[in-house]
């Protein structure tokens, strides 16, 4: 479970997160939705330690991150904590085995190419990531960051450089992963379609959460507009 309570960050004297507090629970399907600039990004990299909070509470899985040193927040992240960012952030001279083995290790997963064949790469085990579409360069990174099992999985804009038919394809690998494997979900979007995916929408704006609502009946990444 992760537990916000009244965060605030601030940036050049300007506040980012306006005491920001929400609780997110184990296997949930969490997006956050909002404008560019509301705020979505910080608070995502916040709740996964990525970066520190100026005030304010989080709990995450039981640990409190508030005092967490560098080292440790990183241990924390490397135990716990997938990611998954609008850019790709694959090592170009790795084939798709060497990268996501790189996630892996970190967990001491010997299984790996399972989670390849999962996102549906098994037969580009030996391409180079410039030599994938862009759509398999994303299936990379989520196998990469599923492949040390993490318990939560944050994705930030994971569509945001895909096409149509591309990003439909990559959120339902997301979800049939998710059901598979039952990690918890929490996902940055500007695009108020993909929140028709979600079990929980947190709605920012500004800063602030201006609304959280459950949506009654889910869609996928089939039904859903664009
Ligand atoms: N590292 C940073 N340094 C200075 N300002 C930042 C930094 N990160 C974000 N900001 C500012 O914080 C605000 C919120 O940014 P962000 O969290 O990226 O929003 P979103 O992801 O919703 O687009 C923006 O005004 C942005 O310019
Ligand atoms: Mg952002």
């Amino acid at each position: 479970m992760i537990k916000a309570e009244n965060v605030v960050k601030t940036y050049n004297s300007q506040e980012v997160l306006k005491g920001i507090s929400l609780e997110i629970y184990d296997g949930e399907f969490v997006v956050i939705l909002g404008a560019s600039g509301s705020g979505k990004s910080t608070l995502l990299s916040i709740l996964s330690g990525l970066e520190k909070a100026d005030g304010g509470h989080i709990e995450c899985n039981g640990v409190c991150l508030d005092a967490l040193k560098d080292d440790q927040l990183t241990a924390f992240r490397k135990e716990q904590i997938g990611f998954i960012f609008q850019q790709y952030y694959l090592l170009s001279h790795l084939n798709v085995e060497d990268n996501v083995k790189l996630g892996a290790n970190l967990a001491n997963n010997k299984d790996y190419r399972q989670i390849i064949e999962a996102v549906g790469l098994k037969d580009k085990l030996k391409s180079k990531p410039s030599a994938l579409s862009g759509g398999e360069q994303q299936r990379v990174c989520i196998a990469r960051a599923l492949a040390k099992n993490p318990k939560i999985l944050f994705l930030d804009e994971p569509t945001g450089a895909l096409d149509e038919v591309t990003g439909r394809e990559v959120l339902d690998y997301i979800s049939k992963l998710q059901k598979e494997r039952g990690f918890t979900v929490v996902m940055v979007t500007h695009n108020v379609n993909i929140a028709d995916m979600a079990e929980k929408v947190v709605k920012m704006n500004s800063g602030k959460i201006v609304e959280i609502y459950q949506n009654s009946a889910r869609k996928s990444a089939y039904e859903i507009g664009w």
